[in-house]
């Protein structure tokens, strides 16, 4: 077989969750605690090319241009499933990269895994549903089993051992409500504390923890509820009471996790300031400082101009809902 013929790209798109992932029910499978729901963000993608090629030794990752152990590591992991499932052991070259900041609390593992898989199973032409895409995306990040998806995608916790039904799938279209998020970024560092740590150390010892997971059910059902009949109001409290639930238990921990930075706190006030007055948007805030205000397209130029204007915010991004994972023919 020509080694052509074992290659493929694709872009992927990140995601943020409304409702949000944190805490695993098992380690190994990396199969979450709580169920999730969240977004695909047009403007935030990764193109990822995999070539499966019978010369190579070992994989061969390049991420943004660099070779990183860690994240190799990881992701020869992922491959590894889809060559089991293909029964070869033919290692493969992997070109990745993102357009914006990795690692600083945009998602970049989710838009990332999420291409990683689709390329590979594209580039060994196995035919198989993107519920499966969804799970082996999962075992390399939580988070990047919704990014197979695009528009609203509802990912579950599941109850099976072996993680099969601990999958995403897609909820609404984002022409059902195409709602907009301005991204201030407060800091383009590497963030301190990972997602995977954070989780893990919230888990052994936050006192919270356990009302964090009694909870989600709950969220999940009036988030649903509130996309279903595009009730703004109602998506803007379950959104922010799940993002400040996960953070508190975060915090709560020993010693207590804290992602914002000031910048992050003032855009929390100026973001429901604006919604006091009118103004259809709400905050959420992941495992970083950056903060993501969601608002109806309607408001888009307020709130970023609004966002844009506070001390400590060095850009805004502004994205509109993304579609799923897609092939591209001409990766360069
Ligand atoms: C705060 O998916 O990055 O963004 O499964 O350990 O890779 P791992 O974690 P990851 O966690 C995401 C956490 C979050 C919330 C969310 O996206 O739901």
């Amino acid at each position: 077989m020509s080694t052509n013929l074992q290659s493929a790209a694709v872009r992927a798109h990140a995601n943020i969750a409304l409702v949000k992932y944190w805490g695993k029910r098992d380690a190994a499978l990396n199969l979450p605690a709580v169920g999730s729901l969240s977004i695909t963000l047009e403007a935030l993608a990764t193109e990822t090319q995999v070539r499966f090629d019978p010369n190579l030794a070992e994989d061969d990752i390049s991420l943004n241009g660099e070779r990183s152990e860690k994240a190799a590591r990881r992701i020869s992991k992922t491959l590894d499933l889809l060559r089991d499932q293909t029964q070869i052991s033919t290692k493969a070259l992997v070109v990745s990269r993102n357009n914006f900041p990795t690692a600083a609390g945009l998602a970049s593992s989710a838009s990332g895994f999420a291409a990683l898989v689709s390329a590979a199973a594209q580039a060994l032409d196995l035919s198989v549903s993107d519920a499966r895409l969804s799970e082996w995306a999962r075992r390399g990040s939580g988070s990047a089993a919704r990014s197979i998806f695009g528009g609203f995608v509802d990912m579950a916790h599941g109850v099976a051992v072996d993680g099969s039904d601990s999958i995403a799938r897609p909820l609404h279209e984002a022409s059902h409500w195409p709602l907009e998020v301005v991204i201030a970024i407060t800091s383009e560092a590497s963030k301190k504390v990972g997602s995977t740590v954070g989780m893990d150390h919230t888990m052994a010892t936050s006192p919270y923890y356990s009302a964090w997971v009694d909870g989600a059910e709950a969220d999940l059902a009036a988030a649903r509820s509130a996309i279903t009949a595009r009730d703004f109001d109602a998506l803007a409290q379950v959104s922010e009471y799940s993002c400040l639930k996960m953070h508190a238990s975060a915090l709560a921990a020993h010693p207590g996790v804290l992602y914002w930075n000031a910048a992050t706190t003032n855009g929390i006030h100026t973001v429901r300031e604006l919604r006091q007055q009118g103004v259809p948007v709400f905050f959420t805030i992941d495992a970083g400082p950056q903060l993501k205000a969601v608002c109806e397209p309607s408001a888009t130029a307020q709130v970023k101009a609004a966002l844009a204007a506070m001390p400590g915010v060095q850009r805004v991004i502004t994205t509109a809902m993304g579609p799923g994972v897609t092939r591209i023919e001409d990766f360069a």
